[in-house]
């Protein structure tokens, strides 16, 4: 039956943990997935999610199937964080929200619903773009093809080519836009170049399809939100995936959510109705533990605060290793201009190195990144990163 069963390849980024795994280095640093570790290199479990646990324990319930849609609380507790707890969208019911097995799922399961409702639109994916994006969407029956993004000479994003791009994109083309701490060159376009971006959209009858995986981890909430108004304000309907992997440390839990903006409370029903049947027959319904604990924090004010200072904490850390990533590579024998690290936002650096520069870090000295050249500086410590630049000259 398996005889002509190809062997895949290993996942891009997931694929490195399974190497960093098996691999004998003592010294081995892991900068390849998108994880948040705090100053000691460990996993933090956030005091809040410790304590809506502890208030859930007590409660001790038993687990019934969720909704399809998953928990009412949640998604509401979800559009308020997205949307703002008193937009008018949500008083209108415009706003069809699902939980979702993570960012990742939110993203699967428009897609779903996209490639029914229309099956010949393509997809642009920014280049690069998180390389699941392509994958996903390929999987989920499109052709994916992308929009230029990245300015290797500039160190930032090709604005112009990007909106030439989607200016001349068919109607229904499906464009798959990182609401902030772009994956993986953590270059944000402004609130200005948005505003183009959603008149291209709205004149040209795009799609689109807003992936908000690291909300909080740029300049803060509501600024990495901002977005989110923007294209409210243009009356665009669109499609936002959200991600509490990064933001509630809760990478196992695959909390996230979709939420798709519609043009009245009827069509928003209608949506729902055929986003639950995508996800009926995918997995039923989702799991309980996770949405619940955010669910929790978000609608309990003190804990909603510590959360805040919990994440401000992460934030202000990254921004620190950036500093520090700076110094210490010229420290360690860099002479080129590195400044460009601390102006990239989010988890990631965009190293700019290449892919045997890459490899070479990894089968040389056990410091993990993806090919690309990004690297996550959440995973930076001053234990780690003293290697870790000696390491990155050495190679350069
Ligand atoms: C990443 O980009 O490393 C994260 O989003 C984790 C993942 O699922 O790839």
């Amino acid at each position: 039956l398996f005889a002509a069963v190809e062997m895949a390849p290993r996942d891009p980024i997931l694929g490195l943990n399974e190497q960093f795994n098996a691999d004998p280095n003592p010294a081995k640093v892991n900068l390849g997935v998108g994880v948040y570790t705090d100053e000691n290199g460990k996993l933090p479990l956030l005091a809040c999610v410790k304590a809506a646990e502890a208030q859930l324990n007590e409660a001790a319930r038993a687990r019934g199937y969720l909704p399809i849609d998953g928990i009412a609380a949640y998604d509401k507790a979800v559009q308020g964080l997205v949307f703002g707890e008193s937009s008018p969208l949500l008083a209108a019911g415009r706003v069809a929200t699902v939980q979702a097995l993570g960012g990742t799922g939110g993203l699967k399961v428009g897609a779903d619903f996209l490639k029914k409702l229309n099956p010949g639109a393509k997809v642009l994916i920014s280049d690069p773009s998180w390389e699941n994006h392509r994958a996903l969407f390929t999987n989920a029956g499109f052709t994916v093809e992308t929009y230029p993004y990245y300015d290797a000479d500039k160190k930032g994003v090709n604005f112009d080519a990007m909106l030439a791009c989607l200016n001349a994109a068919a109607a229904g083309t499906v464009v798959v836009l990182h609401a902030c701490c772009h994956n993986p060159t953590g270059y944000d376009i402004t609130a200005a170049q948005w505003e183009q971006v959603i008149a291209a959209v709205k004149s040209r009858n795009l799609v689109a399809f807003l992936d908000m995986a690291y909300q909080g981890f740029g300049d803060g909430i509501a600024e990495d939100g901002a977005v989110i108004g923007q294209f409210v304000a243009a009356g665009i309907d669109f499609f936002v995936s959200t991600s509490f992997s990064k933001s509630f440390s809760l990478y196992g839990e695959r909390v996230g959510a979709l939420s798709v903006v519609c043009a009245s409370k009827e069509e928003t029903t209608r949506v729902l109705s055929q986003l639950k049947i995508v996800i009926r027959t995918n997995y039923s319904n989702p799991p309980t533990h996770g949405a619940q604990v955010v669910a929790t924090v978000l609608t309990t004010p003190a804990l909603r605060a510590q959360w805040e200072e919990e994440l401000a904490g992460m934030r202000n850390r990254i921004k620190a290793m950036r500093t520090a990533l700076v110094e210490r590579l010229k420290q360690a024998g860099v002479t080129s201009d590195v400044s460009f690290i601390t102006t990239q936002r989010g988890m990631f650096s965009y190293s700019g190195l290449s892919k045997p520069q890459m490899e070479r870090l990894r089968s040389e000295f056990g410091v993990y990144g993806v090919d690309s050249g990004r690297i996550c500086v959440a995973a930076l410590n001053e234990k780690n990163i003293g290697y870790v630049t000696e390491s990155i000259a050495k190679v350069m």
